[in-house]
């Protein structure tokens, strides 16, 4: 039996920064964030958005009323969550008319939370065949204007169904996880900001790639070759290729293989300079890049994927393109969803993030017609959020 990802859909919010116009205004030289960075717009919410109703916009278009009666698992990977309590997985359970007998939880790891709520779920459709699970990863990347890591924000959320036979990749068995305790990107509960220290998130994040890499190749007998492609987290564009870099040298790799594995990355990264950074969505956005940008892709080819959430966790898994994906993907609706987004001038911009909903418990009614999502926040009343599905 063949376990993995059935469908695979994401959602981003219809506002965007120009990084070009954001570098000007903060007197940087736009080349630094369009290549020194690589990214080019960066998605922004608006107050209608949250995590909740990213992920159910995520998750919508993919899960059927059929595929409702069969889930039993909601994972909720979140790192900006809106509870300490409550899991936002409820709300979205109650979106999308999932079938009562489920679990709904949310898992928290930085940007590894929905890896580790994707691998779960796998384990459980092994012991409970003909089920099926809905994972999400859904974030907003703050920190703060004017600050270092302000071109690397964003916003958006992926949503993965998760079932036996599965019709686009079928998730391997070998995986090599690492685990350290260290600070090198973290959010106190009082602060809406991350605090990072980014030079070391960036140096962490190779020792990682690099260790499960070591690891999962002596574990495995598997080298580069065995790979079509490689995705990785993306916190921004140019991050999984500064860790690839040096282990496609240290592997000796040749000539075919390198331009192999670098141009499929150029591919995965295209949905993430659109977008910026969705913190723990961000590698399946990568995926989703992928499978969306490159038509040469062939059933049956390996994917490897490098999944990192700062404190730090990183895992190195793998799956196989299943025969026929390519009829299985959302890749107009994609193109559709970043085609029509609407571009915010700094000064809107700021001002749009300095907006807060209400945090003395008082009351609030959102405009809804003003988002063109299908599931918006609508009021907070009682300490409660609304969620409108139009
Ligand atoms: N043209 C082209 N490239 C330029 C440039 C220019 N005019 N000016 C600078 N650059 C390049 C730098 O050489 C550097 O490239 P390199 O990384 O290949 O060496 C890159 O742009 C970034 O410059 P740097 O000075 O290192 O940027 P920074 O001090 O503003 O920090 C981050 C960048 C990513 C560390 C910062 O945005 C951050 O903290 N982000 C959040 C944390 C994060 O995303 N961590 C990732 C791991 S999870």
């Amino acid at each position: 039996m063949t376990i993995g990802i059935d469908k695979l859909n994401f959602f981003a919010p219809h506002l965007y920064v120009d990084l070009v116009d954001l570098a000007t205004a903060r007197g940087v030289e736009p080349a630094k964030y369009t290549i020194g960075i690589g990214q080019e717009k960066m998605a922004f919410p608006p107050l209608t958005q949250d995590t909740i109703s990213m992920g159910a916009n995520a998750a919508l278009p993919i899960v059927s009323k059929e595929d409702a009666e069969l889930i039993d698992l909601v994972i909720l990977g979140t790192e900006s969550g809106i509870d300490y309590s409550k899991a936002g997985a409820t709300v979205i359970h109650q979106l999308l008319g999932v079938q009562p007998f489920a679990r709904a939880i949310e898992i928290k790891q930085a940007c590894y939370g929905a890896t580790a709520g994707l691998l779960m779920a796998k384990d459980y459709i092994q012991s409970h065949p003909g089920r099926k699970a809905l994972v999400i990863a859904s974030d907003i990347a703050r920190y703060g204007l004017a600050t270092g890591g302000e071109v690397t924000q964003g916003a958006g959320a992926v949503a993965m169904l998760v079932s036996d036979n599965p019709k686009i990749l079928a998730l391997e068995d070998e995986s090599v996880v690492y685990t350290d305790n260290i600070f090198d990107f973290w959010r106190p509960v009082y602060s809406d900001n991350a605090l990072v220290d980014g030079k070391f998130s960036n140096e962490a994040y190779i020792t990682f790639f690099s260790t499960v890499w070591e690891e999962y190749k002596r574990r495995t007998n598997r080298c580069l070759e065995d790979f079509e492609a490689l995705c990785f987290h993306l916190p921004y564009s140019k991050m999984g290729k500064k860790a690839l870099l040096p282990v496609l040298e240290n592997d000796g790799a040749t000539d075919s293989v390198k331009e192999k594995l670098l141009t499929n990355y150029e591919h995965s990264i295209l949905h993430t300079k659109a977008i910026g950074n969705i913190y723990t969505g961000s590698l399946y956005l990568g995926l989703c890049s992928l499978l969306d940008n490159q038509p040469n892709l062939k059933d049956n080819q390996l994917i490897g994927l490098f999944s990192y959430g700062s404190g730090a966790v990183g895992e190195f898994f793998t799956g196989r393109l299943v025969p026929g994906f390519s009829d299985h993907l959302q890749t107009e609706a994609h193109h559709n969803l970043l085609n029509e987004r609407q571009a915010l001038t700094i000064p809107e911009y700021e001002a749009v993030f300095k907006e807060k909903l209400p945090q003395d418990g008082s009351e609030m009614k959102l405009d809804t017609q003003a988002d063109p999502a299908s599931i918006c926040i609508e009021k907070i009343t009682d300490h409660q959020r609304y969620y409108y599905k139009k």
